[in-house]
């Protein structure tokens, strides 16, 4: 895998270096694996050293082209096995960003809805500067700071507790009065101007250790060049020892909160008040504003004095002041309806347009792709754009071989805004999309009124396969921890896994598997071990797995719950391919399931292999029927219940109103009537007496399952 490299680090040109770093990232993550995970390098220290120091010598000199999967960031093998994992009293959200006055006019219209208030009713915001760093939540009990977790996935983080202990300004012990328990969520970010001093130093210490190696001397820890002060934050923060964290100059500010055993205040801005009594550094820029026009003229503030701030913004969060209305509203996805991140304009940058790739998805669009000279937009570098459609390509005359604008938001995949007509090269011909696959070479055809042209290939296309197979073991899908892509896309290439039914029958290959470079013994059973802890599953996640064409997460959920069992859904769906046909009348019954939709189960159904592929998984997976929420048939339909401990992925409120719409009795103390008792995180009295009852109890997912909460 090591080409030797003989070139000088000052005689590369920029394309030269961007893709030696890609390489180089490639390579080093290959033989930490090996070093780290399985303890079989395949080359000397001396040899790994070489390559680190080659890729660190690279970044110093083209400090934008640092990748995000740079080695240089990341210490050992796989950072996130390196802490244990910590489950959040309440979900790490992110949030919906809006780019104007008139998308945060719409952000605004959609509280009003929700909550049925008058156009005119004034909306209180707290509007706080977005910091770009790494968000963390802090666990106190009885004041005392008893653990600290990244983010994560919004569900766990990592346990960053000795690190987070480090850092001057977090409190270990709350003053005034707290709740017994409380989960306080804040940034950890870097200043400017230390991230620049820390950058410079970390660089003198690499051109050191650099140094070393080339007199044949004893290497010790590889040194980070941050590029830029979020990555300094992050990496940091995630740290192997304590004391390392302690020397960076780590600041923290708290702005929000998770589970708490009690509410501390009544609007947002009096929570921010309650941080600072209790001991918090609270964002002095933060503003309460009593109007979309207040906050309009506050964005504007903010946009004209982020340059001079001691650290970097990228934009205002605003929250909703008031809580019982944050409550009210809940969360959509992964985001809360009470707050958006109102971001500053985008960057922009221009480069040249190198090729346009089509890639081809599971359904079998073909979507075109950038691909284009890396060039830096707002501190990313940047490579390839999305371009929508082949509409969108004629109607921007996108040529190959253009200087192109293109344009990055936020964290949305950059975009090809224009076209410098003027810098155009001579004999540039409009771009001609393909007609045929590019992978399979079938008929790619676009019905009339579409804007997607499709491969007709279906399941003999080997990409859509493919993406089939991605999309069936995702983590929203099967959820088969440690099938990603790239792993799916090897097994379908050594012919091992065609069909969903075939990773099922995986174990039958684990000899071939060891065969193969990177497949540790304990990668496979790990592997192996996630598909056998998948064979039950919900069916509306079943569903979803399939990859039928418009069956989201949310319609495979109406049909699971309208169909209970895999057998009559698919018995059902078969029979509803003769139009008019009383099973074809109950699927349009079925409320939110539209005629298109409809349509596209009909058609996936009426393919015999389809069927085929279906039937052979369900020899290997059974699917588990999901609970209905109408109060008449709910489980919990007349029934008293009770919950008590901290549930990680709803609120209580938020439980006690599902409940109720199920049709039970929502009580608050346990007694001889009572017929479940829920029991989240560090349950206290109410579980035992529950268990001196013989009241039956449910854990948090078993409530989940048998309310139907996907
Ligand atoms: S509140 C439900 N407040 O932005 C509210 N987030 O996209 C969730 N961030 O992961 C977060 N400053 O890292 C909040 N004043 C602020 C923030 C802030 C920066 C970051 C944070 C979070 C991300 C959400």
């Amino acid at each position: 895998m090591s080409a030797p490299r003989r070139k000088p680090v000052e005689a590369l040109s920029e394309e030269e270096a961007a893709e030696e770093l890609a390489a180089l990232a490639a390579e080093i993550a290959h033989h930490r694996d090996l070093y780290y995970r399985k303890d079989a390098p395949a080359i000397s220290d001396a040899e790994y050293d070489a390559l680190e120091a080659r890729n660190a010598a690279i970044e110093a000199r083209f400090p934008a082209l640092v990748r995000a999967d740079s080695p240089s960031l990341r210490v050992g093998a796989a950072p996130s096995e390196a802490f244990a994992k910590l489950r959040h009293g309440e979900p790490m959200l992110s949030l919906d960003n809006v780019f104007d006055a008139g998308e945060f006019a719409e952000f605004c219209a959609r509280i009003r809805r929700f909550l049925r208030l008058d156009a005119d009713e004034p909306l209180r915001f707290v509007g706080e500067p977005k910091i770009d760093g790494l968000s963390i939540n802090l666990v106190y009990e009885d004041g005392v700071f008893v653990r600290g977790a990244t983010r994560g996935d919004g569900i766990e983080g990592e346990d960053v507790t000795a690190n987070l202990r480090t850092i001057a300004d977090l409190p270990q012990r709350l003053k005034g009065r707290f709740p017994a328990r409380i989960e306080v969520r804040g940034e950890v970010y870097m200043e400017k101007a230390d991230f620049l001093a820390f950058r410079e130093a970390q660089a003198k210490a690499a051109a050191e250790r650099e140094a070393r190696r080339q007199r044949g001397e004893k290497l010790g820890e590889a040194v980070v060049i941050p590029a830029n002060p979020r990555n300094a934050a992050a990496g940091s923060v995630r740290q192997l020892d304590p004391r390392v964290t302690a020397a960076r100059p780590l600041k923290l500010i708290a702005y929000a909160m998770g589970a708490a055993s009690e509410a501390p205040a009544q609007t947002h801005w009096e929570y921010l008040a309650r941080l600072a009594e209790w001991g918090f550094r609270t964002n002095p820029l933060s503003r309460l504003v009593a109007s979309e026009a207040e906050a309009e003229a506050f964005q504007a503030e903010m946009a004209e004095r982020r340059a001079s701030l001691a650290y970097d913004i990228d934009g205002v969060v605003y929250k909703l002041d008031r809580l019982d209305w944050q409550a009210r509203l809940g969360f959509v996805g992964r985001a809360p309806r009470w707050a958006v991140a109102w971001k500053f304009p985008a960057e922009r940058a221009t480069t040249r347009l190198l090729a346009i790739e089509i890639q081809v998805g599971r359904t079998g669009a073909l979507t075109p792709r950038a691909v284009m000279e890396p060039v830096n937009v707002g501190g990313v570098v940047v490579r390839h754009a999305t371009l929508h459609n082949e509409d969108e390509i004629a109607r921007k005359d996108i040529r190959i071989g253009d200087t192109v604008i293109i344009q990055r938001a936020g964290d949305v995949i950059p975009q090809i805004v224009g076209v410098v007509k003027e810098k155009r090269p001579k004999g540039a011909e409009p771009y001609v999309f393909p007609t045929a696959c590019p992978v399979c070479g079938s008929h790619a055809v676009r019905p009339e009124g579409e804007v997607v042209r499709r491969c007709t290939g279906g399941l003999t296309c080997p990409a859509q396969t493919v993406e089939r197979l991605k999309h069936f073991a995702s983590r929203r899908a099967m959820d088969i921890e440690g099938l990603g892509e790239e792993n799916i896309e090897q097994l379908f290439r050594e012919g091992l896994v065609k069909s969903p039914a075939d990773i099922f029958r995986l174990h039958r290959h684990a000899e071939t598997m060891r065969h193969w470079e990177g497949w540790g013994e304990r990668k496979i059973a790990k592997l192996l071990e996630a598909i056998e802890a998948r064979r039950r599953v919900p069916l509306d996640r079943f569903i979803f797995a399939l990859g039928i064409r418009r069956i989201g997460e949310a319609n495979a959920r109406l049909l699971a719950r309208h169909y209970h069992t895999v057998e009559a859904w698919r018995e059902r769906m078969i029979a509803a391919r003769i139009a008019g046909s009383e099973a074809r009348e109950e699927l349009g019954s079925i409320q939110g399931i539209g005629p298109a939709i409809a349509e596209e189960l009909v058609e996936f159904f009426a393919e015999p292999r389809n069927r085929a592929a279906l039937d052979d998984l369900l020899r290997e997976v059974t699917p588990e029927p999901v609970a209905v929420e109408a109060a008449g048939d709910s489980p919990f339909a007349g029934r008293t219940v009770v919950f008590t401990g901290t549930l990680a992925t709803m609120t209580r409120d938020e439980a006690e109103a599902m409940a109720e719409r199920l049709g039970a009795k929502v009580t608050k103390s346990v007694s001889r009537k009572t017929d479940f008792v829920i029991v989240g995180a560090d349950a206290g009295s109410k579980a035992t007496r529950a268990a001196e009852l013989g009241v039956r109890t449910l854990s948090e997912a078993e409530w989940r399952a048998m309310a139907g909460i996907g």
